[in-house]
């Protein structure tokens, strides 16, 4: 494994593309336009910067992390890499589309990860004639601090797809955790909910959006309190996953809250629309 591509340069996108870059792989960033691109370098610069401030990082070293990333808004790009970790849009559809793209372009060899939050794998991995090869490498956010990667096997992934993967994920400085394919997977399966259940309790009037998020935070150690959670995770994509939750499992414990369905249709998405549970600069 030398090279690998990311596809999409957004948020998780270019926390992908930094810490593979810093573990040394040579990097393909790419997204459908040029401009994406590089606002996904801009942000990864930023961050490199903060660690040579705290001198985490020497100046010498950050360039040489760029240097290791081109940046690409061709899938053509694909031809010439070991592993693709696609991190699109929550979407079935493009996702597969992609995949059916890159199956044709990538080498025999390469394997296709997909970062999806919920989506199933094994789905995905219809798309292509290469199923074996077609894994799952769920990212937490922000990708550079969190620790896990939940690495999803479909129903045809091959036991050393899988082992390369720990491997590499072990190689970034990330601690794997082996996830069947289910909807939600493990971790959204448990987070969603409760920040659904959170979104439920403010609907009903039960306490104002701080005392519920001070509530998590003090007292049950939660780094964030739900709703700010949510505001950070995208309540467009909180809402998605628990879509995902209640037509994967047709239970109605995963009915997505009427409040949440609201704010999304308001365009109120969180922290990146600048107005979620909470209001941003
Ligand atoms: N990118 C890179 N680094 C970041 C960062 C970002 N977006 N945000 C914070 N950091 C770094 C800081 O530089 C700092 O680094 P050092 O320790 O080297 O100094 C460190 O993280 C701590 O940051 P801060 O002191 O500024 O802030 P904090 O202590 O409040 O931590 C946080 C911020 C890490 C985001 C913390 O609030 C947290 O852990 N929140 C919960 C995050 C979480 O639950 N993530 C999972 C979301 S669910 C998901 O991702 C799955 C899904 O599919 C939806």
């Amino acid at each position: 494994m030398q090279k690998i591509m990311v596809i999409g340069a957004g948020q998780m996108g270019s926390g992908i593309a930094q810490v593979c870059a810093q573990a040394g792989y040579n990097i393909v960033l790419n997204d459908l336009k040029t401009d994406f691109v590089e606002r996904g370098l801009a942000v990864i610069n930023k961050n490199l910067s903060r660690q040579v401030d705290k001198n985490k990082l020497t100046a010498e070293q950050k360039d040489e992390i760029l240097a290791r990333i081109t940046r690409s808004t061709t899938l053509q790009d694909a031809e010439g890499v070991d592993l693709v970790i696609e991190a699109a849009v929550e979407n079935m559809e493009i996702k597969t589309k992609i995949f059916a793209q890159l199956d044709a372009i990538a080498p025999e060899h390469t394997i296709l990860a997909s970062n999806t939050s919920s989506l199933p794998i094994t789905e995905i991995a219809a798309a292509t004639n290469r199923p074996e090869k077609v894994i799952g490498m769920h990212f937490m956010n922000p990708v550079p601090v969190m620790k896990l990667v939940e690495i999803i096997r479909g129903l045809a992934t091959a036991d050393e797809v899988y082992q390369t993967i720990e491997d590499i994920t072990k190689k970034i400085g990330k601690v794997p955790v082996e996830v069947e394919d289910f909807p939600g997977f493990v971790a959204n399966r448990i987070l969603m909910p409760m920040i659904n259940e959170a979104i439920y309790t403010l609907y009903e009037g039960v306490a104002t959006k701080e005392s519920i998020d001070e509530v998590m935070k003090l007292g049950m150690n939660h780094p964030m309190g739900p709703l700010t959670l949510a505001d950070f995770i995208g309540l467009d994509t909180c809402l998605y996953i628990m879509e995902t939750l209640y037509d994967g499992f047709g239970d109605p414990k995963y009915r997505p809250c009427p409040l949440l369905r609201k704010y999304v249709k308001a365009g109120w998405l969180g922290k990146k629309s600048g107005r979620g549970f909470y209001v941003y600069e």
